[in-house]
C-alpha cells in the first residue's frame, strides 16, 4: 500500500504500513479533530456519496488518522499470505470505538433474527455478556460447546440448522485455552458457518488467523495492538471486501461505533512498535511463567508454553510464541488472591491488558463479576484465579515483585 519495497518485513510494516505521505509535510499523519469535511461543489458532494469519488465526508464514516491504522492493521493481519489464487491477500479494517463495537458490528452486520452462533466456554467476560444478555432480545441465541473436542461441536451444528456463526476466541480469556482453529475453520466453512476469531491476546505479530478459511477478525485495540493503555478502540478486519464495504461498513456507520481521531493517532503510535514489544513481552512471560511453576505457594499456572497445558501442542502449531498472558491460582483460593493482590509493589492492579506495566486482575470480581458463578466455575474461572498480562519490565523486578506478594 504505502510501502515500495519488495516482501517489507513486518515491523518494517508495523512502521510504514498504511501511511499515506501528508500534504503538509507533517511527519505523522495528524490528528484530524473535525466532524465534518467540505465539499468543493454540489457535484463533489453527489460523487463523494455515490461512491464515484473516494473521500472524506463525515467523521462517523471515517478520516484520514483513522484510515492510517485500519491500512496498518490490515496489512499486518494479511502479512505474507496468500488469497485462494495464490494473491497476496487483500484485507479492510474498520476501527471502532472498541473491541465491544468491533464485536456488535461483527454480530449484528451478519446475523438476524432466528440465526444462532456456536461459541466456546471461557470468552471474554462482556462478549459472554452480550450473547447472554443483549443478542437474545433480537431473537439470536448461542449454543456453548467445548471446543477442545471437534466432534462435539461438529455435532452440534449438525443437529442445528440455525447455526450460522461460529466465534472463536484463542487463546481465551481469562483461562488462556487455546482452540485449533484450522480444524475448527474447516469444520464451519464445510458447513457453510461464517467464522470469526477474536486475535486480541495473540495478535498478529503470533497468530494470523486468515491463515485458514475464516471471515472475520476482531480485536480489542485497546490491549496490544495499542500497547500503551491510552485508548479504548477495537477493530473488524474482514476478507470479503465487498461485504465488509458494503453491508458491514452500513452496520458500523448506524450503529455510530466509530473511533476518532486521538484514538487512532496513538493507535498507530503503538502499533509501530508492535513486534519489538510482542517479543520482550513474550521473553518475560515465559521466565515469569518458570518462575510461578515451581513455586510452591502456587497451586497451577496456566500458560502455552508449559508442556502440560492441555492446548500446549495446538498453541505450537498456531502460534509464533506462546504469548504473555497467563493465569495461576494461589493455594488458599480468593483469600490468598486478595492478599496477593494487596501486597504487590510495582505490577500494576488493573482490568485491561497488553500494556507496557505488568497488569493483574481477579476475573471472577472484575471482567467476569457479570457471568453468573456456577457458569463461571464451569468454563474454569474460579474465585482465585487469577490473570496476568506480563509487561516489558526488567525480568528481575517483575519476578521480585511477584515472589514477595506470593510471600
Ligand atoms: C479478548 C477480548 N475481546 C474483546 C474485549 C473487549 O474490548 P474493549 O474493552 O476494547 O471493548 C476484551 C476486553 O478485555 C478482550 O479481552
Amino acid at each position: 500500500m504505502s510501502i515500495k519495497l519488495e516482501n517489507p518485513g513486518f515491523d518494517t510494516v508495523c512502521i510504514h504500513g498504511g501511511h499515506v505521505a501528508d500534504k503538509n509535510r507533517a511527519h505523522l499523519t495528524p490528528i484530524y479533530a473535525t466532524s465534518t469535511y467540505t465539499f468543493d461543489s454540489a457535484e463533489q458532494a453527489i460523487a463523494l456519496f455515490s461512491g464515484s469519488e473516494k473521500g472524506n465526508i463525515y467523521g462517523r464514516f471515517g478520516n484520514p488518522t483513522i484510515n492510517e491504522a485500519e491500512d496498518k492493521i490490515a496489512m499486518l493481519e494479511a502479512y505474507n499470505l496468500s488469497d485462494d489464487f495464490g494473491n497476496p491477500l487483500n484485507l479492510k479494517a474498520i476501527l471502532h470505538s472498541s473491541g465491544m463495537a468491533a464485536i456488535s458490528t461483527m454480530l449484528l452486520g451478519n446475523l438476524k433474527s432466528g440465526d444462532k452462533i456456536i461459541s466456546h466456554f471461557s470468552l471474554y467476560g462482556g462478549t459472554q455478556e452480550l450473547l447472554d444478555k443483549v443478542l437474545p432480545n433480537f431473537g439470536m441465541t448461542a449454543v456453548i460447546r467445548d471446543f477442545r473436542d471437534l466432534s462435539k461441536v461438529e455435532t452440534a451444528i449438525e443437529e442445528d440448522k440455525s447455526i450460522r456463526l461460529i466465534y472463536i476466541e484463542t487463546p481465551a480469556n481469562p483461562t488462556i485455552q487455546c482452540f485449533d482453529l484450522e480444524n475448527l475453520a474447516l469444520i464451519g466453512k464445510k458447513h457453510g458457518l461464517i467464522v470469526c476469531v477474536d486475535n486480541t491476546f495473540a495478535t498478529p505479530y503470533l497468530q494470523q488467523p486468515f491463515r485458514y478459511p475464516v471471515d472475520f477478525v476482531m480485536h480489542s485495540t485497546t490491549k496490544y495492538l495499542n500497547g500503551h493503555g491510552t485508548a479504548i478502540g477495537g477493530v473488524l478486519v474482514g476478507k470479503d471486501i465487498y461485504k465488509m464495504t458494503t453491508a458491514i461498513t452500513k452496520t458500523h456507520r448506524l450503529l455510530g461505533a466509530n473511533s476518532n481521531g486521538f484514538d487512532a493517532f496513538v493507535l498507530t503510535n503503538g502499533l509501530r512498535t508492535l513486534g519489538l514489544r510482542m517479543e520482550r513481552h513474550c521473553y518475560n512471560a515465559e521466565k515469569v511463567a518458570q518462575f510461578l511453576s515451581i513455586n510452591p505457594n502456587v497451586y497451577h499456572v496456566s500458560y502455552l508454553g508449559l508442556p502440560k497445558h492441555p492446548d500446549y501442542e495446538i498453541a505450537k502449531k498456531q502460534m509464533k510464541h506462546p504469548g504473555a498472558m497467563m493465569s495461576f491460582e494461589l493455594h488458599g483460593g480468593f483469600e490468598a488472591a486478595v492478599k496477593f493482590i494487596n501486597r504487590l509493589k510495582m505490577c500494576t492492579s488493573a482490568v485491561s491488558l497488553g500494556t507496557c506495566d505488568t497488569l493483574i486482575s481477579h476475573p471472577a470480581s472484575t471482567t467476569h463479576a457479570g457471568v453468573p458463578r456456577e457458569k463461571r466455575l464451569a468454563f474454569g474461572i474460579t474465585d482465585g484465579l487469577i490473570r496476568l498480562s506480563v509487561g516489558l519490565e526488567n525480568i528481575n523486578d517483575i519476578i521480585t515483585d511477584l515472589a514477595q506478594a506470593i510471600g
